[in-house]
């Protein structure tokens, strides 16, 4: 149901999600030993979310008929100097995650493979709102230069943050 290249991509993709998480799991374990656990709140559920991401392409895969296989994962950056550079740098892996979507719909309608533009089509509008969400707050930080009031309402607000069930 789908060549060998695309179904390399997909588990490609599958692990790339997972190591997502992994990265955001690293930012909620800084944000935590600078105590503000409303941020680590919001990277924990990110890194949820990766999660569930990762097995939307686990089924997909299976049932595409492909065979699904876990890869190493890299140790992801562990150390930040600011909650600017951490949302800094996750707007930038969420850019390196579009990139990586485009790509696979690009490959996906080069094989007029239907069923993986289909299910491609869900992760193209949720880059959009990842990138959103990262860029949103990282601007918000920056507006804030380092204003513990504002710091502490922000990590109150994301405290609030829960996994979203995704269709
Ligand atoms: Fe699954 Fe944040 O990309």
């Amino acid at each position: 149901m789908a060549s060998e290249k695309l179904l390399k991509e997909l588990n490609d993709q599958f692990n790339f999600e997972l190591l997502s998480g992994y990265y955001y799991m690293a930012m909620a374990a800084y944000c935590e030993s600078e105590d503000l656990s409303g941020f680590a709140n919001f990277f924990i559920v990110q890194a949820q979310e990766e999660y569930t991401h990762a097995m939307k392409f686990f089924d997909f895969i299976n049932d595409m008929g492909g065979r699904v296989t876990t890869q190493a994962m890299e140790e992801p950056k562990n150390d930040y100097d600011s909650l600017v550079e951490t949302f800094e740098v996750a707007l930038d892996h969420e850019k390196l995650v579009t990139s990586k979507i485009n790509k696979l719909m690009d490959l996906a309608r080069e094989e007029n493979n239907y069923p993986s533009i289909s299910f491609l089509q869900w992760f193209i509008d949720e880059q959009l709102e990842e990138e959103n969400s990262m860029e949103t707050i990282l601007i918000k930080l920056k507006r804030m230069d380092g204003n513990f009031q504002g710091i502490y309402m922000l990590d109150k607000e994301l405290a609030a943050r829960t996994l979203e069930p995704i269709e």
